[in-house]
């Protein structure tokens, strides 16, 4: 019998200084009202000296803490915002979490980094080559935003989420009930960071190139299209209709872009869990953080449908579902 993952620890990190609104209007040409209409984005945390693996290992070692657990046979980081160009975070976060010499790999999808990382986990778990993975979202945005560009650096924030995946019986509570996962690259330069890579190695120069740049607009188009069509195929691929969802936990881009999601999946507004405005856009670390937000505030309890939905640069996206199993939040 084919085993599939199921969620058996969640575990948050963030960073300890609070960035909100008001103080990044004080340097840029924004103001609270704004962010907070076109965005639902409150505050954000940025890390002061804090790589990205620093959140990652305190993510992680809570996520083991949450299953009870202190080993698992791989980890997997998903993150845009990696400790070195070479190597990859993952091995380092997997040593310095004690966890031996296991296959230990990054994943690049940007903001859907986390779903990505989720299906690499349960495909290695249904092919019988682990039992047991730490999934880890980190993101140190803080530290690849141009800080004089206010369409990006209201928006994002740093942070960490991390779930532990075992092996288990089909009807598992936690089972995760199928992925969507999807790209398209002829859209690569909607989120871009254009130096750095083999494309354009240095500046030449102009620091603008080394940051993150993004096209707000379409990029907004294509998360509501692409996060609402991979939706609706999870929920065929998991034998729900909309209407049975507990909660839509998706990517924490903007809360417009949640609503208008749900709006086209037919799903309950109140239904919809709202992260953003504590933590910002965390990219791959969004969805883990909203998962423990909502555990934390005691509106996500076991036996509630969860249906999760990521959009990210690439342009990537994907989708899963669970029904809630009886885990803590660390
Ligand atoms: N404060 C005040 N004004 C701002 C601003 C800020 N922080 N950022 C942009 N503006 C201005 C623009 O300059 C523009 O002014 P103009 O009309 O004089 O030219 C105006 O606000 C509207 O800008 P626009 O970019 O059209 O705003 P928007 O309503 O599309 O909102 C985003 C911008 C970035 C919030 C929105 O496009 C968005 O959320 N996109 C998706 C982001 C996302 O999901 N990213 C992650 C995907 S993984």
């Amino acid at each position: 019998m084919t085993a599939i993952a199921a969620l058996a620890g969640l575990g948050t990190a963030l960073p300890s200084r609070r960035v909100t609104n008001e103080e990044l209007s004080r340097t840029l040409d924004t103001d609270d009202q704004w962010i907070r209409s076109r965005t639902g984005i409150a505050q954000r945390f940025w890390s002061a000296g804090v790589a990205t693996s620093d959140l990652a290992v305190e993510a992680g070692r809570n996520a083991l803490r949450s299953a009870g657990s202190d080993a698992v046979d791989m980890v997997i980081v998903a993150t845009t915002t990696p400790d070195h160009a070479c190597p990859a975070t993952a091995p380092d976060v997997a040593s310095r979490l004690g966890l031996g010499t296991v296959p230990a790999f990054d994943v690049a999808a940007v903001c859907s980094g986390f779903v990505y990382g989720l299906a690499c986990a349960a495909a290695h778990i249904a092919a019988d080559l682990a039992a047991r993975v730490l999934v880890i979202g980190a993101e140190t945005y803080s530290t690849i935003l141009d800080p004089g560009d206010r369409s990006t650096s209201v928006i994002f924030g740093d942070g960490a989420g991390a779930a532990v995946l075992r092996a288990a019986g089909p009807g598992a509570p936690g089972g995760f009930l199928g992925f969507d996962l999807g790209s398209d690259g002829s859209l690569k330069d909607l989120i871009i960071i254009p130096d750095g890579g083999s494309r354009q190695r240095t500046s030449k120069g102009d620091p603008a190139g080394s940051y993150f740049t993004m096209q707000g607009k379409p990029v907004f188009r294509h998360a509501v299209d692409r996060m609402t069509e991979s939706a609706e195929a999870l929920l065929e691929k998991a034998g729900w209709t909309a209407g049975t969802v507990d909660w839509f936990v998706g990517h924490q881009a903007n809360a417009r872009i949640l609503r208008a999601v749900a709006d086209g999946l037919g799903v309950k507004s109140d239904r919809v869990i709202i992260d953003m405005d504590r933590v910002g856009n965390t990219s791959a670390a969004s969805i883990p953080l909203a998962l423990a937000r909502a555990v934390t505030d005691g509106n996500l309890v076991p036996g509630d449908r969860v249906l999760l939905s990521a959009f990210g640069g690439g342009v990537t996206w994907g989708s899963s579902a669970l029904v809630w199993p009886d885990v803590p939040a660390l």
